[in-house]
């Protein structure tokens, strides 16, 4: 009795260590040792033929095996169950040093705007807003761009019906505020404005423009270029060159462009354009032109981003690009 025993635990031994890393056949080594008919419970019946003597002290050991076979199965099962656990989530090296999170930052056209508004602010200049999708009439008409007028080919326009435009300029924000109110006022209006021309290093179907109103009673040209070359002295330092160079629009009589030099490309760069509020304008909001006068502008806000960074494609500010956004945080 005491070999059968021996061998029953040697055989269950080399099974158990030979078992493979899975949970599979690991039922029928159960029931071939420890199952109702397997070899734990057969020795219990051989236990019948024992002396009476001998009996209790082969119980004891029968019942020790049968125990020890139980507990070293259990431990195999359960490290076989974590295994299929931990294979199943995917590897986490605990060791390697953690991503620390990326600091988010304020667009460069957005610092820009930032930037222009608070120059403007310093010198007087409220801040207003006005809508991107207008009429004719505040994009147009009233701004002395008459219908059928070849003047408003300037402006390739996005029209969302014969009369409703997306505003192909701020200029449209300069007969809302004289609408709306008594003169004098001096207002910078930034925004959004849009035109569906080629799009190209300098050109995009999208862009912003911050523009200026200032209405009054004897406004000069002069106050115009003082006011202009001020802000171009804080935007881009002293040294930078600029020119005044005459133009036309049809809002301002007399009319003119300001250019910057361009270092990267060699040439002048438009940045925005100016001039004396038409008579036909001033009177056109129902401001008596005898007596009031004014000058505007509205200047490009990604052309003063490019030239002030060297950025070389206005693309680059629409396409979301971290790398490049993260330039200028
Ligand atoms: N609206 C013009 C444009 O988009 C720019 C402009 C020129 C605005 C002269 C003005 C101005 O207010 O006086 O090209």
């Amino acid at each position: 009795m005491q070999e059968q025993l021996e061998s029953v635990r040697k055989s269950f031994l080399t099974d158990l260590e030979s078992f493979p890393d899975n949970s599979t056949g690991l039922q029928d080594l159960k029931t071939k040792y420890l199952g109702r008919k397997g070899q734990v419970a057969s020795l219990f019946t051989h236990l019948g033929k024992v002396d009476n003597a001998d009996r209790p002290k082969f119980g004891q050991l029968l019942n020790l095996l049968k125990n020890e076979l139980q507990s070293l199965y259990d431990k195999k099962e359960l490290s076989i169950s974590a295994k299929d656990a931990s294979s199943n989530r995917p590897y986490i090296d605990i060791t390697l040093p953690g991503r620390s999170p990326s600091n988010g930052s304020i667009h460069i056209l957005e610092q820009t705007l930032l930037e222009i508004k608070e120059i403007f602010k310093s010198i007087g200049f409220n801040i207003a807003y006005g809508p991107e999708v207008d009429d004719d009439y505040h994009n147009f008409t009233a701004l002395n761009v008459p219908e059928h007028h070849p003047s408003r080919d300037m402006q390739d326009t996005f029209f969302i019906d014969p009369q409703t435009v997306l505003r192909s300029h701020t200029s449209n924000v300069q007969i809302h505020l004289m609408e709306t109110s008594d003169p004098p006022l001096r207002f910078i209006v930034p925004g959004r404005v849009y035109r569906n021309e080629a799009i190209g290093y300098k050109s995009y179907c999208l862009f912003h423009q911050v523009e200026g109103i200032y209405i009054n009673q004897n406004v000069t040209f002069s106050q115009l270029k003082g006011c202009i070359e001020y802000f171009v002295k804080k935007m881009f330092g002293p040294k930078k060159k600029m020119r005044f160079r005459p133009s036309f629009f049809p809002f301002t009589e007399p009319s003119a462009e300001v250019d910057m030099w361009d270092d990267e490309k060699n040439q002048w760069m438009e940045i925005l354009g100016c001039g004396m509020v038409d008579p036909a304008v001033i009177s056109n909001v129902g401001y008596d032109p005898g007596k009031w006068k004014g000058f505007a502008f509205g200047m490009g806000v990604e052309r003063i981003a490019m030239l002030k960074h060297k950025i070389n494609d206005i693309r680059l500010f629409y396409n979301g690009d971290v790398r490049f956004s993260e330039q200028f945080s």
